[in-house]
C-alpha cells in the first residue's frame, strides 16, 4: 500500500507533466522531487512495527541519484517508470510479508495468478498455520451444496469454509454399486488430503485446507447466532451434537454432527477470493466410470474440437484431473471452476469440493484412466513429475505421509492409503506408457493445448 501510494503519486505526476512545456516540466518535476523526498524521509520515520528494511542505503541513494540524473537529462518520464518498477519489485513483497496477515498476502497476490496458491511463497505455510490456530470470531452454517458446511470467520478477518467430521477414518466406503458414492458423507480428511496431493503434483488447483479440532462449545456454540446451530442441538452418547442444516439425506435426527469429548474435527479450507471471478462449468468426464469406451472416445474428440476448451487451453488440465481423481478415487467430480482473475493474462481451473475422495484405499478403479488411454495426450512436465514420484526415494505415498504429518489432525489418512497412492500412480503411468508405445513420445506429450 505504502509503496503503491508512492508509485501512484509519481505516475500521476508523470501523466500530468508530459503535455506541459519543457520549462513547466522542470519546475513541476522539482516540486515532485521535493515531495518525493519528503514523503520518502517521512516514510522512514513513520514505518509501523514489523516493517523490515529491505532497501539498503546505497540502493536508496541510487534511486534518488538516478532520479536527479533523469531530472538533469530531461528524461524524467521514461526514467521514472524504470525506477518505480525497481522500487516496487524490491520493496513491496518483503514489506507486505511482515506487515500483513497471511490471508491478505494470499489475496493480494491472487488477482494476478490463475493458480489457487503458490507453494513457493512464504504466505502458504503461514496461511495453513493461521487456519489451524487463529481465534474464531463467528461461526455459521453455509447453505451451499448438499452436505454440511460451516462458514468460519476469524478474528484476523479471514474467512474459511469448514467441513466437519462425519465418518471415522477407518470406515471405508464399500462402492458396492455404481453410484453408491452419492450416499456417502463427505470426509473432512479428504479435503485436507486432496490439497496436499494437489501440492505434491504441483497442480495448484485446490484451495489450501488445514485440519483443526474445534472446541464445540467455545468455537461453535459461543460464536454463533445461527438458529440452525443453536436450535438443533442434541445429545448423543453423552456428546454434544447438532443436526445443522443441509440436504435432509445428510442432516437429520439419525445423521447428527457430534463432538467427541468436547471437540469437533473440521477441515478448514480457505475461501477463494472474489477476485477469482469463478464460473462453475460442467466437468467433461463426469460419470465417466459409467460410460462405454466408445462414448469416452467421443468425449475426447469433442473436447479437442471444443472452442471453449481450445481457447482456454483446458484440454491437458482435464487430462491431469483424471489422474488426480484416479489417485483419490473421487467419483463425485461433476463440475469445475473456471478462474478468470481480472488482472491475470491467462485462465485456469479450480477443483473445489474433494470431500468424496479418499473413501477406500483397498479399491482402485482403473476406469478413471480410460479417457487417458482413449485420448493419449498429456502434459510432459506432469508425466515427468509422475515418473519422479514412482522412484524409491521420492514415492508419492511417502511424500503424502510426510506432508500430511504436518497437519494438526495427523494422522489424516489411514496407513492403507499410502501404498494405494503408489499403486494408483503406477496404473496411471502404465496407461501413459501404453500411449507412448502406440503413438510415440512426441505425439503423446506437449506442454500446452
Ligand atoms: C545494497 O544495494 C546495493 C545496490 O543495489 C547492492 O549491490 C548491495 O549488495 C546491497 N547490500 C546489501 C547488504 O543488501
Ligand atoms: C466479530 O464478530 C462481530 C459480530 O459477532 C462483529 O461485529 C465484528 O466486527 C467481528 N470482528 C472481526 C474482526 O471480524
Ligand atoms: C477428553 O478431554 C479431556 C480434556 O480435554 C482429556 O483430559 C481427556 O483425556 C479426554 N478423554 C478422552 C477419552 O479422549
Ligand atoms: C519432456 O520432458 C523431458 C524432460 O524435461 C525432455 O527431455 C523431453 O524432451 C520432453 N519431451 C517433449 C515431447 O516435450
Amino acid at each position: 500500500m505504502r509503496t503503491f501510494h508512492l508509485a501512484s503519486v509519481l505516475w500521476t505526476s508523470r501523466r500530468t507533466v508530459l503535455p506541459i512545456s519543457i520549462t513547466g516540466t522542470i519546475i513541476i518535476s522539482i516540486c515532485v522531487y521535493l515531495s518525493f523526498w519528503s514523503s520518502y524521509v517521512g516514510r522512514l520515520h513513520t514505518r509501523p512495527k514489523g516493517f523490515t528494511e529491505v532497501s539498503n542505503d546505497s540502493r536508496k541513494s541510487s534511486v534518488l541519484n538516478a532520479f536527479v540524473e533523469n531530472l538533469k537529462a530531461g528524461t524524467i518520464g521514461s526514467g521514472l517508470g524504470g525506477e518505480i518498477r525497481t522500487t516496487q519489485l524490491v520493496a513491496y513483497p518483503d514489506e507486505s510479508e511482515v506487515a500483513l496477515p497471511a490471508w491478505r498476502q494470499y489475496i493480494n497476490e491472487f488477482s494476478t495468478k490463475v493458480e489457487l496458491y503458490n507453494p513457493d511463497r512464504p504466505y502458504l505455510s503461514k496461511l495453513l498455520r493461521d487456519l489451524a490456530t487463529v481465534e474464531i470470531n463467528q461461526t455459521s452454517i453455509l447453505h451451499l451444496g448438499t452436505q454440511f458446511k460451516f462458514q468460519i470467520e476469524f478474528v484476523d478477518g479471514n474467512i474459511a469454509i469448514a467441513k466437519p467430521m462425519r465418518v471415522e477414518r477407518n470406515y471405508y466406503s464399500p462402492y458396492d454399486t455404481k453410484g453408491s458414492y452419492l450416499r456417502d458423507f463427505e470426509r473432512h480428511t479428504a479435503e485436507i488430503a486432496a490439497f496436499h496431493l494437489d501440492r505434491i503434483l504441483d497442480f495448484r488447483r485446490v484451495t489450501p485446507c488445514a485440519g483443526r479440532a474445534l472446541n464445540f462449545r467455545r468455537d461453535i456454540l459461543q460464536k454463533t447466532k445461527d438458529p440452525d446451530i443453536l436450535g438443533t442441538q442434541r445429545v448423543k452418547d453423552g456428546n454434544q451434537c447438532i443436526i445443522g442444516s443441509c440436504h435432509p439425506k445428510f442432516c437429520n435426527e439419525q445423521a447428527l454432527t457430534c463432538a467427541k469429548n468436547g471437540t469437533l474435527e473440521v477441515a478448514l479450507c480457505q475461501k477463494v477470493p472474489d477476485a477469482a471471478n469463478m464460473q462453475s462449468r460442467g466437468y467433461p468426464w463426469r460419470s465417466t466410470n459409467r460410460k462405454k469406451p466408445e462414448e469416452i472416445a467421443l468425449i475426447c474428440q469433442n473436447l479437442k474440437k471444443d472452442k471453449f476448451v481450445q481457447e482456454n487451453g483446458f484440454f491437458l488440465d482435464f487430462m491431469e484431473t483424471l489422474v488426480f481423481d484416479h489417485l483419490q478415487v473421487n467419483y463425485d467430480r461433476h463440475n469445475y471452476k473456471k478462474l478468470n482473475n481480472k488482472d491475470s493474462t491467462s485462465i485456469g481451473i479450480a477443483l473445489l469440493d474433494n470431500g468424496k475422495g479418499f473413501g477406500n484405499p483397498l479399491k482402485d478403479d482403473i476406469t478413471f484412466l480410460t479417457p487417458i488411454k482413449e485420448c493419449c495426450r498429456f502434459r510432459n512436465s506432469t508425466y515427468q513429475r509422475m515418473l519422479q514420484l514412482t522412484k524409491d526415494d521420492s514415492k508419492l505415498g511417502d511424500r503424502m505421509r510426510a506432508s500430511l504429518s504436518k497437519d494438526p489432525l495427523n494422522p489424516v489418512l489411514t496407513e492403507d492409503f499410502f501404498p494405494a497412492l503408489d499403486r494408483r500412480l503406477n496404473q496411471a503411468v502404465d496407461a501413459l506408457n501404453e500411449c507412448i508405445s502406440q503413438f510415440g513420445y512426441d505425439t503423446v506429450f506437449s506442454e500446452l493445448e
